[in-house]
């Protein structure tokens, strides 16, 4: 992977990653494509958004349809078609969040499948192999992941307990890589401990030493803090981690989230958010969120947002998606899901713009303002 900072503006950074299968330009926002596709939507509709880089669930498609059958078919590119990059959880947080009583030791996760109550066991080494089937351009580590708040001593087991699977797997992926498995695939380690300080920092800098990483995430955030003390960890966190590596904040978040910590240090972001509000109603636009499903649309010829040029703006009015919201149609999770992955897109690309163009300050004081108005 090559790695380089185009400009920076106090915190802020617009970089370049470039894989094996694609150019990146930072800030980036990663589309959430668990099952191998972003819902409603295909390889075309993201490529003719511009997506560069969209991201897949090892903890899914390691139960369904299982990674031998998407190796067989060409790895995550070759089966949905999506040419550019991937970027692959481990499944810690799958395993946390969707599983019913999964267990953390210090080997590994024992975990029941959320499809058929199957029992599995991921290890350091056996997400990195799940891995290497799917062929991402970036794996990430197996985490060990806390519910906050929580008490000292378990957030400092999950810290221990990440550092030694992250030697564990960077030592396995090196002896891979020397076997010719793996060779265009970048791992990432990713910062746990909760909102305290001092952990973060001991996480930070016990993950960072570990020099052979592509990159470094900022994991454990966005599950139940409020939101000042996210952007706390983050600003506090970012000054532990190098300059010359991709710093990566997961599952964050709604389009201010993103601003706020791109302005702390922060260069590639995932979340739900864009997709799993589209299929509820929730647009994001330049003048804020607005609701579909109101009966004011019902009528209205206009585009979602007269300010966006995505494909359902450019041909399609509000009453039109307010109806076949209405009537339950899936056109309507199509158009809906263009409309806000783009929004997403499209802020990323105004705001590595802004940080290019050391407008930075103005343009985040500019996209309050138009949400205020
Ligand atoms: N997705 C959102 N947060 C996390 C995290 O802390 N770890 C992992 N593996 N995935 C995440
Ligand atoms: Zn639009």
């Amino acid at each position: 992977m090559q790695f380089k900072i185009d400009a920076t503006q106090n915190k802020a950074r617009a970089c370049t990653i470039k894989t094996a299968h694609s150019t990146i330009e930072t800030p980036v926002f990663m589309p959430v494509g668990t099952q191998a596709t972003v819902k409603a939507m295909d390889a075309n509709d993201l490529l003719s958004m511009g997506a560069k880089i969209i991201l897949g669930n090892t903890y899914h498609l390691y139960l369904r349809p299982g990674s031998k059958i998407i190796k067989k078919l060409g790895g995550l590119h070759g089966f949905s078609k999506f040419p550019n990059s991937f970027l692959t959880d481990s499944g810690g947080f799958q395993a946390f969040s969707l599983s019913d009583n999964s267990k953390p030791d210090d080997n590994g996760i024992m975990f029941k499948s959320h499809i058929d109550g199957s029992k599995h066991y991921f290890t350091p080494q056996s997400v990195l192999d799940t891995q290497y089937d799917l062929g991402s351009d970036i794996m990430m580590i197996l985490d060990d992941l806390v519910a906050l708040p929580n008490t000292s001593e378990r957030i400092k087991e999950s810290i221990e307990r990440t550092t030694k699977w992250a030697k564990e797997a960077i030592t396995y992926h090196k002896s891979q890589q020397e076997k010719g498995i793996g060779v265009d695939q970048n791992i990432f380690a990713i910062i746990q401990g909760g909102t305290d300080k001092e952990f973060r920092k001991l996480s930070a800098e016990q993950l960072c030493s570990l020099t052979d990483y592509d990159g470094y995430a900022i994991g454990g955030l966005s599950v139940g803090e409020p939101n000042q003390d996210m952007y706390d960890t983050v600003e506090w966190t970012t000054q532990f981690m190098p300059e010359d590596k991709p710093r990566y904040l997961m599952g964050v978040g709604l389009p201010e989230d993103l601003i706020e910590n791109i302005h702390r240090g922060v260069d590639m972001f995932d979340c739900v958010m864009p997709t799993r509000n589209a299929r509820n109603g929730t647009l994001f636009t330049s003048f804020g969120r607005m609701n579909i499903r109101k009966a004011e649309f019902k009528e209205d010829p206009r585009p979602i947002d007269e300010e966006c040029d995505c494909y359902a703006c450019q041909n399609f009015t509000r009453a039109y998606l307010n109806h076949l919201y209405r009537a339950g149609e899936m056109t309507y999770f199509r158009l809906a899901s263009i409309h806000n992955i783009h929004y997403y897109l499209n802020l990323m690309k105004q705001a590595r713009a802004a940080i290019l163009e050391n407008r930075w300050d103005e343009f985040r004081a500019e996209f309050y303002e138009k949400r205020a108005k």
